[in-house]
């Protein structure tokens, strides 16, 4: 499975007409250029490439000064277009530009290519992305530093892992077989592991989170435990669980998703019928079902139906054994904010199944 290649930025590998851009040149005109459909290369420095950023952002901030919430939308979709006319050239897996970053995923995600252009702010992403997976993402709860790849959602705030361990640390049911769906960078099957689960399957759509729990598991020894599986849901999977859980997206799409990270944070209308559907086939008749969750969709807009309740409501199908909520932490408490994520709390639910 992890031989497979990775989700990456797209790239051009012919060759193409650009302007050459050098740090003396008119940085208004082209911008203008970019605007009007150009590919602009940058040659010299790579902070030449952040300079006709900063002008394209102020361009079109001029261009774009509607401030309601689909204004600010029309903005960046057209900074996104515009600025993804902008190349870096790539030579042997690596940026040809004077003082750039770095960063191993020219290398790790194109092993097929060695010479290509790739958009300015790809490389943006792919740097900053490196450096969580070159330090790795401390995670207390799990005593251990994790290092999320590319192109993967992993969590900042830990509120909902101290949850999940606190519900782990009083389980007593059979510890045999879980499911985990929507694996991301592997937090909560590790923490199925390290509370003595024996064989977990976890899944994902994502196919780079597959690769990096993939690779991780190999680090840690965790790799007889946990088998893989890039997919929808439950698909593949043959077992039947006495744990399943899902930290699912927050929040319902109001677009159409892309695959990625996309998917992590917002759900599709049918997602949740699908899950619990599918959940009731994968449970032993002792199995429970953990569900992660968030009131922030709520928070945000009262109406927002919220999905467990739904199908605890509409379907007879789970009985609730257990809700438990916490408050999230502000990030940094020198930046406490006063909006909507002060009343935002995780929701940990166990659901049983109602004998048929
Ligand atoms: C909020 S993240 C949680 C990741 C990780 N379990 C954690 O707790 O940090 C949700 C994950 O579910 C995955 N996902 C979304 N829809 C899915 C589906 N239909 N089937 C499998 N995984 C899905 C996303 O790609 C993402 O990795």
């Amino acid at each position: 499975m992890h031989k497979e290649l990775a989700d990456r930025p797209d790239i051009i590998t012919t060759e193409i007409e650009a302007i050459g851009f050098y740090r003396k040149m008119d940085t208004k005109a082209t911008v203008e250029e970019m605007i009007a459909g150009k590919y602009v290369l940058v040659e010299e420095f790579y902070s030449n490439g952040l300079q006709v950023l900063n002008e394209l952002r102020r361009n079109l901030l001029l261009k774009y000064q509607d401030k309601t919430f689909q204004g600010q939308r029309d903005f960046r979709a057209a900074f996104r277009k515009a600025s993804h006319r902008l190349l870096l050239k790539v030579k042997e897996n690596k940026l040809v530009v004077k003082k750039a970053p770095a960063f191993g995923w020219l290398e790790l995600l194109y092993p097929d290519v060695s010479e290509f252009y790739v958009a300015f702010p790809e490389v943006q992403g792919m740097n900053s992305s490196w450096q969580w997976y070159e330090k790795g993402l401390e995670v207390k709860t799990l005593n251990l530093t994790l290092h999320p790849y590319y192109g993967t959602y992993f969590p900042t705030r830990f509120d909902h892992l101290k949850l999940f361990d606190k519900w782990l640390k009083k389980y007593e049911g059979s510890k045999e077989n879980a499911i985990e769906i929507g694996v991301g960078s592997g937090v909560l099957s590790f923490q199925l592991i390290q509370n003595g689960f024996k064989n977990i399957f976890a899944t994902d759509t994502n196919k780079n989170a597959i690769i990096g729990v993939a690779q991780e598991s190999k680090r840690l020894g965790f790799e007889n435990i946990i088998e893989l599986n890039h997919g929808d849901l439950f698909e593949n999977c043959n077992t039947k669980a006495d744990l399943i859980v899902f930290n699912p997206p927050w929040l319902p799409a109001k677009h159409t998703l892309e695959e990625g990270i996309d998917k992590a944070m917002y759900y599709e209308e049918e997602l949740f019928p699908r899950f619990f559907e599918q959940a009731l086939e994968h449970l032993t008749p002792e199995g429970k079902i953990v569900l992660i969750f968030s009131n922030l969709a709520e928070v945000v807009d009262e109406e927002t139906p919220h999905p467990i309740i739904e199908e605890l409501r509409a379907n007879k199908r789970f009985r609730k054994e257990l809700h438990l909520k916490r408050d999230v932490r502000a990030s940094s408490r020198r930046t406490k904010r006063r909006d909507a994520r002060e009343k935002e709390k995780v929701e940990l639910w166990v659901l049983s199944p109602k004998v048929k």
